[in-house]
C-alpha cells in the first residue's frame, strides 16, 4: 500500500482494468484483499475492487505486470488465520480439560503413599476386628496358594460403622501391611455435574486399575453412590442408578477385576444398594464399632506418644471415665490435653500433661453434653442413655 500512498488514485471500473490490461498498459499492481492499486505505463495510478482470482493472477503474470502482494493483507490473513487456530486449540484443550477432570482420574494421585501407610499397631481395634483385617491381608499376600487349590478369595468388603471410629485409618494399616498398591477414592468424586460423566469416570477407574498386576481400592463414604433405593431415602436420579449399575458391572467382571480388591466405607450400611451388598460384589461386611475401654485407653496411649506424661496421669482411669465416644472425640481430648500443658509450659521447658489437664477438659467435655442431651429432651422428649459420653 506504502507503494502508492500519497498519489492521486483514479478509480477505475474492471472491465477498463480489463480493457488496460488487454492492450498491455498496466504496470505494475499492489494487491490487498480484494482491492487492486496500480500503474499504468504512463505513470498514472488506478484502484479497482475486484474478486482476485488465480486466472488473473495468471493473466497479469502472462502480461508481465509487476505484482505485489501487500504485507498489510497477509499480515492481517496471517493474524486472522493464527487467531483462528489459536481459538480452536483453545476449545480443544478446554474440552480435554473438562473431559480429563469429569471423565477420567488419575491413578497417581489416588496411590497410599509410604508416609501414610501405617500399621495394625497404630490403630486402636478390638480383638475381632483385627482378626478380620489380618484375614483381608492374609488372602492378599496367600491369593496364588488360595487360587491353585481352586479357591476364589473373597474381592468385596464393606467397613460401617459409627463416625470417626477409624474406617478410612484402618485402610491406611491395611495398605501399610500387603505389598501391593493401594488406591483411595471418595465415592462423592463420581458425582459431577455433567451427565454421563460419572459412570464414564467409574469405568475409566476400574480400566486403569485392572492394569496393576494386583491392587486394592478403597472407597470412602460408598453411601454417596450408592443409596438404596427405597421409601427411607429420597428417589435417586437417572444418574446415580447409572452409577450404580456401572459400579454393579465392574464388580461383576470378576474374571478380569479378579486382582482388583474392592473395600467400601460407610456410615450408613442400611444405605446402601442391596444389589451393590451382594456375595461376590461387596458381600463382607466389618463392623468397625464405637470403641471399648481397653481401645479408647490405646487410642489416648497412640496420641500422646509424643508427649511428656506426669505420673500421675492414668489413661486407664480416663478410658474407664468416659463412654460412648469415637475414636475422633478420643484423638481430639488429647490434641486439646497437649494445647493445655503447651501453654502452661514456660519457654524453653518441655511440656508435660497432668491429670489436671484431662480433668479441665473432661469437665467442658461434660458440660458440652449435658447441653447437647438437654437440647435433645426438649425437642424430643427422649432422654437417651446412648448419649451421655461421661
Ligand atoms: N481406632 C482408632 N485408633 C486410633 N485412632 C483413631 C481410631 N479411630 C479414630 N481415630 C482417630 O480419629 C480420627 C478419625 O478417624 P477416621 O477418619 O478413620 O474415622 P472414620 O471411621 O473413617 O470416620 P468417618 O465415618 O466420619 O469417615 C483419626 O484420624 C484418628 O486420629
Ligand atoms: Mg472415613
Amino acid at each position: 500500500m506504502l507503494f502508492f500512498q500519497g498519489e492521486g488514485l483514479t478509480t477505475i471500473s474492471f472491465s477498463e482494468f480489463s480493457d488496460r490490461l488487454e492492450s498491455n498498459d498496466i504496470k505494475s499492481v499492489v494487491i490487498d484483499g480484494n482491492s487492486i492499486v496500480g500503474k499504468f505505463k504512463d505513470e498514472s495510478s488506478f484502484k479497482l475492487v475486484s474478486i482476485i482470482s488465480n486466472d488473473l493472477i495468471k493473466i497479469l503474470r502472462d502480461k508481465r505486470v509487476h505484482i505485489l502482494f501487500s504485507t498489510e493483507a497477509i499480515n492481517a490473513d496471517v493474524i486472522l488465520n493464527s487467531i483462528s487456530i489459536i481459538i480452536f486449540l483453545g476449545v480443544l484443550v478446554f474440552g480435554w480439560v473438562i473431559y480429563e477432570k469429569n471423565f477420567t482420574i488419575s491413578l497417581d494421585d489416588k496411590l497410599i503413599t509410604e508416609e501414610e501407610k501405617l500399621k495394625f499397631s497404630d490403630v486402636a481395634i478390638s480383638d475381632e476386628v483385627k482378626e478380620s483385617l489380618e484375614m483381608i491381608c492374609h488372602f492378599i499376600k496367600n491369593r496364588k496358594n488360595f487360587e491353585q487349590s481352586n479357591c476364589d478369595i473373597p474381592t468385596g468388603y464393606i467397613l460401617y460403622g459409627p463416625p470417626g471410629n477409624g474406617k478410612t485409618l484402618l485402610f491406611r494399616a491395611i495398605a501399610g501391611e500387603v505389598n501391593i498398591p493401594c488406591y483411595s477414592v471418595s465415592a462423592s468424586e463420581f458425582s459431577k455435574p455433567l451427565m454421563g460423566a460419572g459412570p464414564a469416570y467409574i469405568r475409566d477407574l476400574f480400566e486403569k486399575l485392572r492394569k496393576n498386576s494386583s491392587c486394592i481400592l478403597f472407597i470412602d463414604e460408598i453411601d454417596a453412590v450408592s443409596r438404596r433405593n427405597n421409601s427411607e431415602t429420597s428417589a435417586i436420579n437417572n444418574e446415580e442408578r447409572r452409577m450404580i449399575t456401572q459400579l454393579l458391572s465392574e464388580l461383576d467382571g470378576i474374571k478380569s477385576r479378579k486382582d482388583v480388591i474392592v473395600i467400601g466405607a460407610t456410615n450408613h450400611l442400611s444405605h446402601i444398594d442391596k444389589a451393590l451388598l451382594r456375595p461376590g460384589r461387596l458381600g463382607e461386611y466389618i463392623h468397625i464399632p464405637l470403641p471399648e475401654e481397653k481401645e479408647r485407653e490405646k487410642i489416648l496411649n497412640i496420641n500422646l506418644k509424643n508427649i511428656q506424661r506426669a505420673p500421675d496421669v492414668n489413661l486407664e482411669e480416663i478410658a474407664h471415665r468416659i463412654s460412648n465416644c469415637s475414636g475422633a472425640d478420643l484423638s481430639d481430648l488429647a490434641k486439646k490435653v497437649k494445647y493445655n500443658a503447651m501453654n502452661r509450659s514456660h519457654k524453653g521447658t518441655i511440656p508435660t500433661i497432668t491429670m489436671d489437664d484431662f480433668n479441665r477438659e473432661l469437665e467442658k467435655m461434660k458440660r458440652i453434653n449435658e447441653a447437647r442431651v438437654e437440647q435433645t429432651v426438649n425437642q424430643h422428649g427422649i432422654r437417651n442413655s446412648s448419649q451421655q459420653f461421661i
